[in-house]
């Protein structure tokens, strides 16, 4: 079965724009993983418009699921997470001004920077996922980089799903047929929600975890943080 990793970093800048702290971050990831998540994202950037590298431990010790902590393995990050040691973490490469996270790594053209920077991490028991394009060229390259996992970025998935599901999933069909076969670990994420989740999850075999964050933060103003995981869950089952 796939699992569920809420990513709360959404709630992270609602709290961050009134400067107090409200909503409690604790709070939220606690009761995330009562109301069904089994696994609690969140994703540093360097400007911590949302969440902070000082969250990171506060967080590390009450999550009781599994933890996940996105980002550039920047110094700074990676010497962060090998201090607080989620059970996750989730490379991206990102450049410092972006929005969002919105392509996955060259593992051929950046294989060589991130074997070493992977094995750091590994050397911590700290499992590693690479953001990834559906590609099986870069799916391949994955593999020799020494990373457990791979996790497919959805962006583009998510875009071209309500014109022609079929044709938005092929290529992460063939990808994650490769992964499996090479022994990578497949997490997803980027823009899945309550209509095109269900597709994902069923057309992608061995689909480990999917993150989501943006989606569910928006789906709770109308249902409720519970519901909304909830309906989430069910969608996996
Ligand atoms: N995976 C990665 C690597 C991300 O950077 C993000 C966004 O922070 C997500 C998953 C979740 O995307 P969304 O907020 O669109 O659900």
């Amino acid at each position: 079965m796939t699992r569920l990793s809420v990513n709360i970093n959404k709630v992270a800048l609602i709290r961050n724009s009134r400067g107090q702290n409200l909503p409690d971050l604790r709070k939220v990831a606690s009761d995330c993983e009562s109301f069904g998540a089994q696994g609690i994202t969140v994703h540093p950037r360097p400007d911590e418009r949302h969440i902070r590298y000082a969250d990171l431990p506060i967080l590390k010790e009450v999550v009781t699921t599994e933890f996940n902590i996105e980002g550039y393995p920047s110094e700074k990050f990676i010497q962060t997470v090998c201090q607080v040691k989620p059970h996750q973490v989730t490379l991206v490469p990102d450049p410092p001004g972006v929005l969002t996270s919105n392509e996955g790594w060259d593992t051929i053209g950046q294989q060589k920077m991130l074997i070493p920077v992977i094995q750091k991490f590994k050397d911590q028991g700290i499992r590693v996922s690479l953001f990834l394009n559906a590609e099986e060229s870069l799916v391949e390259a994955a593999k020799d980089t020494g990373t457990d996992r791979i996790e497919f970025y959805t962006g583009k998935y998510a875009q071209e799903f309500p014109e022609d599901p079929k044709k938005a999933i092929q290529k992460h069909v063939n990808a994650a047929k490769l992964a499996a076969k090479l022994g990578l670990g497949i997490n997803a994420g980027h823009d899945l929600n309550l209509e095109n989740l269900k597709y994902y999850a069923q057309n992608i075999p061995n689909l480990d975890e999917v993150s989501i964050g943006h989606a569910i933060v928006c789906d709770a103003l109308y249902y409720g943080l519970k519901s909304t995981i909830l309906m989430y869950r069910s969608l996996l089952k």
